[in-house]
């Protein structure tokens, strides 16, 4: 073949995307895909449905490989690791993330979280994966003494076991990048919320929901008589808690720039750490308010006491991230509650359709 005809078309980055049928992992799998990149996608469906892959298919026109097993398993993992030695990042969401399933079975999360993260990590020094983005969280924070909370704020005590595990796993990540020429960026989240527009994919919780947007929206939908306020007595405008949330399309979004800037060498330390927030700090009161603007759904609405372990408020300064991503959360509030409401109006549907 003579030059002039060789194909000149650059080969697609193939990007391992654990825990890609979950919540954060599906919207990121969809925006990487239509970005033009290959996935593989891992997953062991514990948190999650099979069917996550077809929605993928039917938005991007793509569906991504996916195996589905357990990265907790050494053997199962050296295999694929083995067998995919093409992969130029790798970014890890398999992990539990219920903060009151941790408190109650902290083993279980140190277990899951933590050797899923080892048995990646050694897969990658194995067979020549130099790039991994770790899905992180606000929580390592805690209550901080300043806001906006910059990424140079003190890491906290953990308040939850879930807390302590990506903690710790940014401790592993620190230690390791160094010792065996990985590259990390670990991306903290502040509150995740909403669906993609298609409505084909969104949140699954399991049981009834402990996060606010998901009992908002099965509350309109139906399915709790009412909606219970944690706290009216904290020391922000209204009295009630105060979080940063962010569109998950958003959040998806800043993770295929993480993984364009590791591949494309641009990071300027082996562990860099990027808050993902808005910047802006809406309390429960606002969110409630937010929703029931947009779907023209009044909720029953009852004011309780504080729930144990929240704090009382937090938002992120993202400066960092606009600067250096050069990513910025583009969706508000409105946005995020419309998407929540007609992902919650689909499931609904297929409920009444019977496939749920
Ligand atoms: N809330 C209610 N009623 C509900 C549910 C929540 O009033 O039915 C309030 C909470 O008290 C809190 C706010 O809504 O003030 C947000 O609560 P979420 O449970 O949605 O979110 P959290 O900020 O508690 O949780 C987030 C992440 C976790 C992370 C945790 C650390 O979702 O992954 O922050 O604090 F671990």
């Amino acid at each position: 073949m003579g030059i002039a005809k060789m194909d000149t078309r650059r080969r697609q980055s193939r990007i391992l995307v654990t825990g890609g049928a979950g919540f954060i992992g599906s919207h990121t799998v969809v925006e990487l895909q239509q970005c033009g990149y290959s996935v593989v996608i891992v997953d062991n469906l514990s948190n999650s449905r099979a069917d996550v892959v077809d929605r993928i298919a039917k938005i991007t026109g793509v569906r991504p490989e996916f195996h589905e097993f357990d990265l907790t398993d050494r053997a199962k993992t050296e295999a694929f690791f083995a067998s995919a030695s093409d992969l130029d990042a790798v970014i890890h969401f398999a992990a539990f993330k219920a903060v009151g399933e941790s408190v109650r079975d902290p083993l279980a999360y140190y277990r899951n979280n933590l050797e899923s993260l080892l048995r990646v990590l050694e897969g990658m020094r194995r067979h020549g994966t130099q790039n991994l983005v770790f899905s992180s969280s606000a929580t390592v924070y805690g209550q901080p003494d300043e806001l906006p909370v910059r990424e140079t704020s003190p890491v906290q005590e953990a308040w939850s076991p879930y807390g302590s595990t990506k903690q710790m796993a940014e401790e592993i990540l620190r230690f390791s990048v160094a010792a065996y020429g990985l590259r990390a960026i670990a991306l903290r989240y502040f509150n995740p919320v909403g669906a993609h527009e298609s409505a084909l994919i969104g949140e699954l919780p399991l049981g009834v929901p402990n996060n606010l947007v998901p009992f908002i929206t099965q509350t309109a939908a139906g399915l709790h008589d009412c909606l219970e306020v944690f706290g009216t007595d904290y020391g922000t405008p209204d009295g009630t808690a105060v979080r940063d949330y962010i569109h998950v399309v958003d959040l998806a979004r800043a993770h295929v720039t993480a993984v364009a800037r590791m591949i494309g060498g641009k990071t300027r330390s082996d562990l860099e750490v990027f808050n993902l927030g808005t910047g802006k700090g809406y309390s429960v009161r606002e969110v409630i308010d937010a929703f029931e603007r947009v779907s023209g759904v009044r909720l029953n609405v009852r004011t309780v006491g504080r729930r144990s372990g929240d704090v009382e408020q937090v938002w992120a300064d993202t400066s960092l991230a606009n600067r250096e991503l050069g990513w910025k959360a583009e969706k508000g509030l409105d946005d995020m509650m419309r998407s929540a409401w007609k992902w919650e109006q689909a499931l609904s549907r297929s409920r009444s359709a019977g496939k749920e």
